[in-house]
């Protein structure tokens, strides 16, 4: 996409992440196993107006990967690093879909100061069932011994909806090429992450910023019950459904999704 990629040193690891446009902080985080291109419409569409900072989370994309573990917390201080490295100094409007959400609320919790509004995107407030669990164990001994390639097609169905997936077959070939582009170590460090969150749900209520929650109405892994449900427990939320498109939301319906983050934008502006 000939976009340059920031290198910065943080937490003891190589972090890439674009920097465009100017203006208040827009800062959006990736979902599991994806990178920074998956906000490729949302970049082109927001520079214009924000300072749009696309991370790699540590372990995809270009950033540096550790074995192991990535908490969900670990990211967080990741990205809370990166925006003190950047100076970035105002407080971020932080946008995160599914793993990007898990990130958030961290982020909401040990950054409060450096968070001026939230966007959720396709995500969940509570930790995994045994069963969650147990799917993510095997994902990650499949991935350790065939690679992304194992996992990358099987995934498709529950990312996109059937109608993005026969009308728009650009989304399915770009999501393959993240995930088939991901480490397998990143790609299993983030998933024990993952395994091991914490549950927001009894929080939600102390979140005061201004918040937007956002799902596609064929979302398999977050549906949009979970999503209004958590919605409503945030005070100052506001609940918005995309319709005929699943969890990739902001790649299958990224006209409506971005004018739906520009309302939501104008209005935290106007505070
Ligand atoms: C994501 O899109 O980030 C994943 O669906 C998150 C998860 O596996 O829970």
């Amino acid at each position: 996409m000939g976009q340059e990629l920031i290198d910065q040193t943080v937490n003891g690891i190589k972090m890439k992440v674009l920097v465009e446009g100017s203006g208040p902080p827009l800062l959006l985080v990736h979902g599991f196993p994806l990178n920074h291109r998956m906000w490729q419409s949302q970049i082109e569409y927001f520079k214009n107006e924000f300072t749009v900072l696309a991370p790699d989370l540590r372990g995809f994309g270009a950033t540096e990967i550790t074995r192991g573990t990535v908490t969900m917390k670990q990211h967080a201080e990741d990205l809370h690093m990166l925006l003190n490295e950047l100076n970035v100094e105002e407080p971020v409007i932080f946008c995160g879909l599914s793993m990007g959400g898990y990130i958030a609320w961290e982020f909401w919790k040990h950054f409060p100061d450096s968070l001026r509004a939230l966007i959720l995107c396709d995500t969940r407030d509570g930790s995994d069932t045994e069963a969650g669990i147990n799917n993510r164990l095997k994902m990650i001994d499949l991935v350790m011994k065939h690679g992304p390639e194992s996992i990358s097609s099987s995934m498709i169905p529950n990312l996109i909806s059937e109608s993005s997936h026969q009308n728009y077959p650009d989304i399915a070939k770009n999501l393959i090429q993240m995930i088939e582009s991901t480490d397998r170590e990143g790609i299993a460090a983030s998933q024990r992450g993952m395994a091991e969150r914490n549950d927001f749900s009894e929080e939600l209520r102390g979140i005061q910023i201004p918040t937007l929650c956002i799902v596609g109405s064929e979302d398999q892994l977050t549906p949009p019950d979970v999503m209004k449900t958590m919605s409503s427990q945030i005070p100052n939320s506001k609940y918005t459904q995309i319709s005929g498109v699943g969890h990739m939301a902001p790649m299958e319906a990224p006209a409506e999704v971005n004018q739906e983050f520009h309302h939501f934008l104008v209005s935290c502006r106007m505070n």
